[in-house]
């Protein structure tokens, strides 16, 4: 049996844009998923799953891992959950040159479905991980990146960046650019997460961009200002002190090209009531900077503050479920049980 777990993730700056190639930084957040995986002797594959902001759900299939599983839980819950599974077997049979290889699959994580914080990039990226080890075949740091990414890429239909599955594999904070991505030295930022609950469908919102970008030169031209946004708090942290605490001029900057940043999302319409309403309680309560995180429609924000008030108030906000503080996960990918 091998457990790998990997983190979730915000995005301080860049996504969607980051699909375009400009660049982003997203920033890994000790949120964590689990993933178990014991080789059997037959080709099936037995998924159990819980706290995927499912009620949990177990399945088993055999062959091809088109087949669909018979389960008494929403369809386009197992859908999304299961798709990304598969992926990252399909990845690990495929690494491992072992096409037949059967696994008993558990996965257990912290990290909402679906919310903008890494959820699919952290359970593809452990699933990969476990099971390629599981054959006794593990991957270097970058091709397991690279092949939690072309997971990605088949289940979101080819319109997926490099950043949710590279932070994940990497862990800190780190930039991405097209094909290019490094971690980045980032002073010990103060993260305030709020979550409305919900989640928000990444492919139909990226496709939804795409279209606008199509249409209209203007929304290619937002898309263009996200990356220079990016490229704005990025000399930012370079001037900062690494692992540090950053100082409070460095806060008020970065804040305010977050708020940018949600602007310019908000702009090719892919924040929600609840994320705005969230955004404006975090400012109003102080907070450096807030925006929201990952594909948006629903799910969560970010926020700069290093006081309770934020968190504080976030909690008292109407459509706000769940704030909390989210630490920069320093490590990327580990290994629980070899
Ligand atoms: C989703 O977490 C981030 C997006 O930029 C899509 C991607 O980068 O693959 C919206």
């Amino acid at each position: 049996m091998t457990v790998c777990e990997a983190p979730g993730k915000v995005y301080l700056f860049g996504e969607h844009a980051v699909v375009y190639g400009e660049p982003a930084v997203p920033a890994a957040i000790e949120r964590r998923a689990a993933v178990t995986a014991e080789p059997r002797a037959d080709d099936h594959v037995r998924v159990e799953a819980e706290d995927l902001s499912l009620d949990g759900f177990t399945v088993e299939y055999s062959g091809g891992t088109d087949d669909r599983p018979d389960v008494d839980v929403p369809t386009p819950l197992v859908e999304a959950a299961m798709g990304y599974v598969d992926a990252a077997v399909r990845q690990a049979r495929d690494a491992a040159d072992a096409p037949d290889a059967g696994f008993d699959i558990t996965v257990e994580s912290d990290i909402p479905l679906g919310a903008g914080l890494g959820s699919s990039a952290a359970v593809v990226v452990a699933g990969i991980d476990a099971a390629t080890r599981a054959l006794g075949a593990p991957l270097d740091r970058r091709e397991l990146a690279d092949r939690a990414y072309r997971a990605e890429h088949d289940v979101q239909e080819g319109q997926a960046s490099r950043a949710d599955t590279f932070c994940s594999t990497m862990g800190g904070a780190v930039r991405v650019e097209g094909d290019d991505c490094e971690p980045v030295a980032a002073p010990n930022l103060p993260f305030v997460v709020g979550f409305d609950g919900g989640a928000g469908d990444t492919g139909k919102l990226v496709a939804g961009v795409g279209e606008l970008r199509e249409e209209y030169g203007f929304a290619a031209d937002t898309i263009e200002s996200v990356g220079d946004v990016v490229r704005t708090g990025e000399a930012l942290l370079a001037d900062a002190v690494p692992e540090g605490e950053p100082s409070p001029e460095l806060l008020a900057e970065l804040g305010e090209l977050m708020d940018f940043n949600h602007g310019l999302l908000a702009a090719l319409g892919v924040s929600a009531r609840s994320l705005d309403s969230m955004v404006w309680a975090a400012r109003d309560a102080g907070a450096h900077g807030a925006k929201l995180t990952g594909a948006g429609g629903g799910g969560c924000i970010v926020a700069l503050d290093a006081s309770d008030a934020t968190e504080t108030a976030l909690s008292f906000t109407q459509g706000c479920e769940e704030a909390f503080r989210a630490e920069l996960a320093t490590e990327g990918v580990r290994v629980v049980e070899p």
